[in-house]
């Protein structure tokens, strides 16, 4: 239910004080970072800017604005996540749609994204192409896509890319195909519906120079712990790796070998423990060199490359 505003009649509440109360809710619900959470609902509402916004903060709001801001302002201290609210959240400096049925992308992925650029040289493409001299069309697969964040910032920085996509998921594949005809990518995304890489049968598909993928990570075990945010609103089949959690990798590193080009590259996300058993997985067989383990910015290891060798 909608919780009703209770001002008096006779105040007309201005945007600032339309703020200051949804601020007030949501840190009395204890919604971290409600300021912003606050700040970025009434923007939605009313179509705004944050500097928009703070310039008009004397401006009256009116009572449609302020029925849907604080419908808003209930669900989130109820604890939707706010990208679910307003629908969208930023990647890679590009607005994705998001819904319930995808994974809301989180900052820390953006670490793959540098990863895979820097192990296939990108700078170097990029040259290629600015001196109209044609670089060789790299294929790549992102595994697991979600909203399609990895795939359309990848076919975004490589033109001369053929991407593929991943998931199981036939409503993330419904949400990343908005999302890459929305970033003017849609005919180099090829999204299949299919477990990992199976619909990829290696005697007859040619192979993959680059596979990246966020699988699913977090142990079936730790879903208490989770935020209620994560736990009760984001896609299970987007979390959840299994039992232990890293159970996908095996899975994952296997069909990767046999579906890699000779010194193709396989950029992994990790989870929060993860590290060294994806390390044991690529060690217990020849085929893998130029293991690397990059830590994202708050010190935990993030991102896992390795070259098939
Ligand atoms: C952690 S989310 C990552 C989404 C997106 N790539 C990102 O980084 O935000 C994992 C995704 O993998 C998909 N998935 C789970 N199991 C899968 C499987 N066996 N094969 C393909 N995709 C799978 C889920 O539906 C979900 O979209």
């Amino acid at each position: 239910m909608t919780e009703l505003i209770s001002w008096p009649k006779t105040i007309v509440p201005d945007i600032r004080a339309a703020l200051k109360d949804g601020m007030a809710r949501l840190s009395s619900a204890n919604v971290p970072s409600h300021t912003l959470a606050a700040e970025l609902l009434l923007m939605y509402v009313l179509g705004c800017d944050r500097a928009w916004l703070y310039a008009h903060a004397e401006d009256p709001i009116d009572a449609g604005a302020l029925r849907r801001y604080f419908a808003l302002i209930s669900r989130r201290a109820a604890g939707e996540p706010t990208q679910y609210l307003t629908g969208k959240q930023e990647f890679w400096g590009l607005e994705f749609e998001v819904t319930p049925a995808v994974l809301i992308p989180r900052p820390e992925t953006e670490h793959l994204i540098e990863v895979a650029l820097e192990r296939l040289g990108a700078r170097g493409i990029k040259i290629n192409m600015r001196t109209g001299v044609p670089s060789p069309a790299l294929r790549i697969v992102d595994v697991g896509t979600g909203s399609g964040c990895i795939a359309v910032a990848l076919a975004r920085e490589l033109p001369h890319a053929n991407v593929y996509a991943t998931d199981v998921s036939f409503d993330a594949l419904a949400v990343a195909r908005r999302n890459a005809a929305s970033h003017c990518v849609a005919d180099r995304i090829h999204f299949v519906e299919t477990d990992l890489l199976t619909a990829f049968e290696p005697s007859r598909e040619p192979k993959f120079d680059l596979i990246i993928s966020n699988p699913p990570y977090v142990a079936r075990d730790e879903a208490p712990a989770l935020p209620r945010e994560v736990r009760d609103h984001e896609p299970h089949a987007a979390l959840f790796g299994g039992p232990a959690g890293s159970e996908i990798y095996a899975r994952l590193i296997d069909q990767s070998a046999e579906r890699l080009n000779h010194k193709g590259i396989l950029v992994l996300e990790l989870g929060y423990s993860s590290a060294s058993h994806v390390v044991d997985l690529l060690s217990a067989r020849p085929d893998w060199t130029r293991v690397k383990i990059t830590d994202d910015l708050a010190g935990i290891p993030r991102v896992l490359a390795a070259q098939l060798a």
